[in-house]
């Protein structure tokens, strides 16, 4: 088969969805919501149009918090707080606008969409998250109260707690049991709140360092009750959530968590517990997809510079900076297992995407950065009439400026400046622009919303 047939065969998820080819837009938080946390809107909509034109198979939002006291950045897409009927009935109206849209219809089109599983549209899928320990000083709340984690253990991101973790983040406080089954519930709530505005499915972020990915952390998890201790009471809080989004979404509902392979820190989750992991996971019946990705604030793996196209090819270096533990997947399922395994980071050639699928059974192919680049970008990589070492068939070659010297030399800053030139690249596209190399942070600036959704 040719590369071009690989990515573009149909996969269906263990729910009945079908992607109708192996691309998926990986989640990228947008930092389009209102300050202090939003509903979706005009911008987020004309975004997520101009990826539901290009084929995708599968569109991932980034990141909807379930408790706007946590979240990442200040303008980050929330779900309605509980009990709060005006906003409860707002927040549903932009949500079903926004699945709509996702799915390739217009935002008032009220017709029926094509169904999941005809794989003649992209899947929607909602990434949703609680930032624990990474919800930065006052992103939410005021800045003197602390985020919250398994643990009352602070961020390190030099392998010690740095001046700038203290600004930035503080040292969490740790939940009590009850706060965790409230954490629970706002999930739950969250993903049955997807599923009735239209959706086909949710992502829990379990991933990059995030509440859920510290759970599962030997170093950030230290809890004495049933959420912490064993590996297995780690991935507790995960598996409720799976099984009580289970009993209350259809069974035509997708679930997928996206998971670290590894923290790449020390005394963080390693191969062997990301593996235990899967595997509990697939075991439980429960789950269509896993989407592997890798690292934390503290050691950013999922930021890592990609080679370029050209240059991958010359090297011949695999593609996919979490490829082989992909692989390794494969040999823990248990048979018969159709619980479909997304990898992301790092994929820039359609050769390289289609080896990955072809050499290490990856199901789906992530793309985030080039996504953002080019929100179009199936349309070149499912064209056959391109061949694969044209340019067009590969994500394109940019490379992100160095930080305004302003910035201090840190590792994560370093990293959180690459996500920024990216979060730029999407505000052109949901404003109506054609994306550019050569933005600067003023660009991203422009593009926040302080007042209005
Ligand atoms: C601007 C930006 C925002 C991101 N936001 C999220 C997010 O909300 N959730 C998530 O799981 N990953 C997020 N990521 C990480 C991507 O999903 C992906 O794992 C990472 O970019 C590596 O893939 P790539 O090499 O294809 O870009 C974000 C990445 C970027 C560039």
């Amino acid at each position: 088969m040719t590369s071009v047939q690989v990515l573009s065969e149909p996969l269906e998820l263990p729910c009945g969805a079908v992607m109708p080819n192996r691309l998926v837009k990986a989640p990228m938080e947008q930092v389009l919501g209102k300050f202090l946390g939003g509903k979706p809107n005009a911008e987020l909509l004309r975004l997520y149009a101009a990826w539901a034109a290009a084929r995708w198979g599968m569109i991932i939002t980034g990141n909807v918090g379930v408790d706007r006291r946590y979240i990442g950045l200040m303008f980050d897409i929330v779900f309605p707080d509980p009990g709060k009927a005006a906003q409860q009935a707002a927040y549903r109206e932009a949500f079903v606008r926004w699945a709509r849209v996702c799915k390739g219809q217009a935002a008032d089109d009220a017709t029926e969409a094509v169904p999941a599983s005809a794989g003649t549209r992209p899947l929607a899928i909602v990434q949703i998250v609680h930032c624990g320990r990474q919800s930065t000083r006052g992103a939410g709340r005021p800045p003197w109260v602390p985020a919250v984690a398994p643990s009352a253990v602070p961020m390190r991101t030099d392998g010690k707690q740095t001046l700038s973790d203290k600004l930035l983040f503080g040292t969490p406080k740790a939940l009590t049991t009850d706060e965790v089954h409230d954490v629970i519930a706002r999930f739950v709530r969250g993903a049955v709140f997807c599923a009735e505005t239209g959706f086909d499915g949710i992502e829990l972020h379990a991933a990059h360092g995030y509440l859920l990915s510290s759970f599962l952390s030997p170093l950030t998890n230290q809890r004495t009750d049933a959420y912490g201790g064993s590996a297995e009471n780690r991935f507790r809080i995960v598996r409720e959530i799976v099984e009580q989004t289970r009993e209350r979404v259809p069974k035509s509902f997708a679930i997928g968590v996206k998971l670290n392979s590894s923290d790449y820190v020390q005394g963080g989750l390693t191969e062997e517990d990301a593996l235990q992991n899967v595997r509990w996971l697939a075991e439980s019946g429960q789950v269509d997809f896993v989407e592997v990705s890798g690292g934390t604030y503290e050691k950013p793996a999922m930021f890592a510079e990609a080679d370029a196209p050209k240059q991958s090819a010359r090297s011949h270096r695999r593609e996919g900076f979490f490829a082989s533990f992909a692989k390794r997947v494969h040999q823990v399922l248990p048979a018969g297992s159709k619980m479909r395994i997304i990898v992301t980071g790092g994929f820039r050639s359609r050769a390289g995407m289609a080896q990955a699928v072809r050499d290490d059974a990856i199901d789906g192919i992530g793309l985030g950065r080039p996504a953002a680049l080019n929100p179009a970008l199936p349309v070149q990589v499912l064209d056959a009439q391109i061949p694969d070492e044209d340019e067009r068939a590969s994500a394109p070659d940019w490379k992100v400026p160095p930080p305004p010297a302003c910035m201090p030399k840190i590792p994560l800053v370093g990293a959180g400046w690459g996500s920024l030139w990216h979060s730029a690249q999407l505000h052109r596209t949901a404003y109506g622009e054609r994306t550019a190399p050569d933005i600067s942070l003023l660009h991203f600036l422009r593009g926040l919303k302080v007042f209005r959704d």
